[in-house]
């Protein structure tokens, strides 16, 4: 893949969006949404081709992706010589400039090449070599903007990137305080995207921690671009057209609608966690538009009529702490039994969820908090179902 054409914001280029383990889904529907109709998940990520410019909008827009990177090579290598002429293949000086600070990162599993700091070593040789070639540079200061590269080689299968983000884009930019066992901004919004919840429902968290799914849950009713205050890496790229970026960044703000966040709301047992979901919401520009109260779940009652429980509850790993957090899945089968017209959706590790609850979920997804295999359980409203189901 070489692009001999001098590159502009209009020009399309295949583009990858990494995903966590079981999101590829959800982030080809977000990405179908934000126009990119081609767009398909494979294992780790969804492809999709784009335009620079809309591959901006995409890296504002996107709940649940970790990353959008430009794809621009891709092989089989089963040596470290193939892996220097697969890299050196790219045009590097169409997209680097002199002064380009160039950040190699990459991740191998079951391949040939094993040794992340060799293929970095390689990948950054043949890129000197092909801009020293191609314009005849001698002396990289590596002073200007970072261009983050990434490799990866998955069963002698490699693929060069640039990355468009940097920081991930679970780095919202509200979030500087840590409770205990707060969600990955990412999985949040894709928990939220997996309920039965949708703009416009109430949605209530329980045990609402440092406040990540409702802050998630509210940029998504409030049409609010999850990027929209933060910094991204292709905006020091010099091929990007910064007037463009700029304007498109405008164009999510002036699609962000704070007013339509309504009927979000959540509370937790802990009045210094609660502390901290405020600070949350205050960073994200959402004050006074998320009610927050100190409540245990055990004796929660909402009025409204109908609506969905999301939350992230303890999931007691130690053993001490197992019979705390069955017992409190039990106080969540209870509460949905005092609300039969919500739905409840939890995520959790625990083997023993279902059974401490009292009833199978009528949904499973299994996915990935961290390291630790979680399944997303969805109950749907007590009301309304069949006899006898259970
Ligand atoms: C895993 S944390 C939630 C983290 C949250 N999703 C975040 O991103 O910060 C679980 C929360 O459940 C709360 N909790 C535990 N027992 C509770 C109860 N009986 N009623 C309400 N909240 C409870 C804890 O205080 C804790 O903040």
């Amino acid at each position: 893949m070489t692009y001999a054409a001098p590159v502009t914001m209009d020009t399309r280029f295949p583009f990858v969006a990494t995903a966590a383990f079981n999101l590829e889904g959800i982030v080809a529907r977000e990405l179908r949404r934000l126009g990119m109709e081609d767009a398909r998940g494979e294992m780790g990520g969804v492809r999709f081709t784009a335009t620079l410019r809309d591959a901006f909008y995409a890296c504002l827009r996107l709940r649940s992706a970790d990353r959008v990177m430009l794809l621009l090579a891709q092989g089989d290598v089963m040596s470290f010589e193939d892996l220097f002429q697969l890299t050196r293949s790219v045009a590097w000086d169409r997209f680097l400039s002199s002064d380009a600070q160039i950040n190699v990162s990459g991740k191998c599993a079951r391949s040939q090449l094993m040794s992340i700091s060799d293929c970095q070593a390689i990948c950054k040789k043949a890129i000197l070599e092909s801009l020293k070639q191609a314009r005849g540079q001698k002396v990289f200061p590596e002073s200007g903007a970072p261009y983050p590269i990434h490799f990866s080689i998955h069963e002698n299968h490699a693929r060069l990137c640039l990355d468009l983000c940097g920081p991930g884009l679970n780095r919202r930019g509200y979030r500087t305080y840590n409770a205990e066992a707060p969600l990955r901004e990412t999985l949040a919004a894709s928990l939220v995207e997996l309920s039965p919840w949708r703009p416009g429902m109430p949605l209530y968290d329980p045990c609402c921690g440092s406040g990540t799914l409702l802050i998630e849950a509210a940029f998504r009713q409030a049409h609010r671009a999850p990027g929209l205050e933060r910094a991204f890496a292709c905006e020091g790229f010099g091929f990007m057209d910064q007037d463009v970026l700029r304007s498109v960044r405008a164009m999510a703000r002036e699609e962000y609608e704070p007013a339509r966040i309504t009927h979000i709301a959540g509370s937790d047992i802990d009045p210094q966690v609660l502390a901290l979901a405020r600070k949350h919401c205050q960073q994200a520009g959402l004050e006074n538009r998320i009610p927050l109260e100190v409540q245990d779940l055990r004796t929660l009652t909402f009025p409204e009529e109908d609506g969905v429980f999301l939350l992230n509850p303890p999931y007691g790993e130690r053993l001490s702490d197992q019979k705390t957090c069955h017992a409190l899945y039990r106080e969540l089968a209870s509460l949905q039994s005092r609300h039969p017209t919500w739905s409840l959706c939890a995520i959790s590790s625990d083997p023993g969820f279902e059974r401490a609850f009292g009833r199978r979920a009528d949904k499973k997804n299994r996915l990935y908090n961290g390291r630790l295999e979680c399944q997303f359980y969805t109950y749907l409203p007590l009301q309304g179902r069949a006899k006898g189901r259970r």
